[in-house]
């Protein structure tokens, strides 16, 4: 069983890099094996060039898939689980996370499949798990609609049927860290058994 983190904060002073800490040894405490990929740390690539736009645009699947992509698409190959950690930002995931999205999720691969291609089909995972801090509380995130525009993205269109399991954590409150913290880090100490349920069904 393995799991693949895909993480999208800049700054190691930040609470949303003290979650990561905590689901990593949450992770290692069940003896669940985890790669992440930091993708500030990694200075992953994000802005779609022209040549690829030529590719993804225009769904040209004889057109090459740059390295730095297939090794995003080796790595979920290799996961049962896949769980994305990021801050929001202006109510959706940081501009890092979303040009790994518009690049990663590379046509005939994520989606358009083509049996004639030579690309395989991205595998279905098992279990997704979508975690983000937010500034506001949960309950003023969902009056204002936000809440379900965040799910409705990340969930429906971003994962999609390509989870067979789904969720998200919306660690809202942050403003306040003193009175979210512990119900924060409750929620990320059960990840691992979550993740055993999912994955070894
Ligand atoms: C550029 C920027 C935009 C933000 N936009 C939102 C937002 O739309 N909604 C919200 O609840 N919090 C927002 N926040 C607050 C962050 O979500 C909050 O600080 C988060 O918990 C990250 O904390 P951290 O940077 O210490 O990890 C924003 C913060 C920044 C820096």
């Amino acid at each position: 069983m393995k799991v693949l983190i895909i993480y999208s904060h800049p700054s190691p002073d930040s609470y949303t890099f003290e979650i990561l800490q905590r689901l990593k040894s949450a992770l290692s405490k069940e003896q669940i094996e985890f790669e992440v990929s930091d993708l500030y740390a990694m200075n992953f690539q994000t802005d779609m060039s022209e040549e690829e736009y030529q590719r993804e645009g225009f769904a040209n699947l004889k057109l090459a898939i740059p390295d730095d992509v297939l090794a995003e698409h080796r790595k979920m190959e290799a996961a049962d689980c896949i769980i994305f950690i990021y801050p929001v930002w202006w109510s959706d995931c940081p501009a890092k996370l979303k040009g790994w999205f518009d690049r990663v999720y590379s046509v005939g691969y994520a989606y358009g499949y083509e049996a004639s291609s030579e690309i395989t089909k991205m595998k279905p995972i098992q279990y997704g798990l979508v975690i983000c801090t937010a500034g506001h509380p949960n309950e003023f995130l969902k009056e204002i609609g936000i809440a379900e525009s965040m799910r409705n993205v990340m969930i429906d269109d971003r994962l999609g049927k390509r989870f067979k399991n789904k969720e998200m954590l919306i660690l809202g409150g942050t403003l306040d860290k003193e009175k979210v913290r512990p119900i924060h880090h409750h929620m990320i100490d059960s990840i691992g058994s979550k993740i055993k349920e999912y994955c070894t069904s």
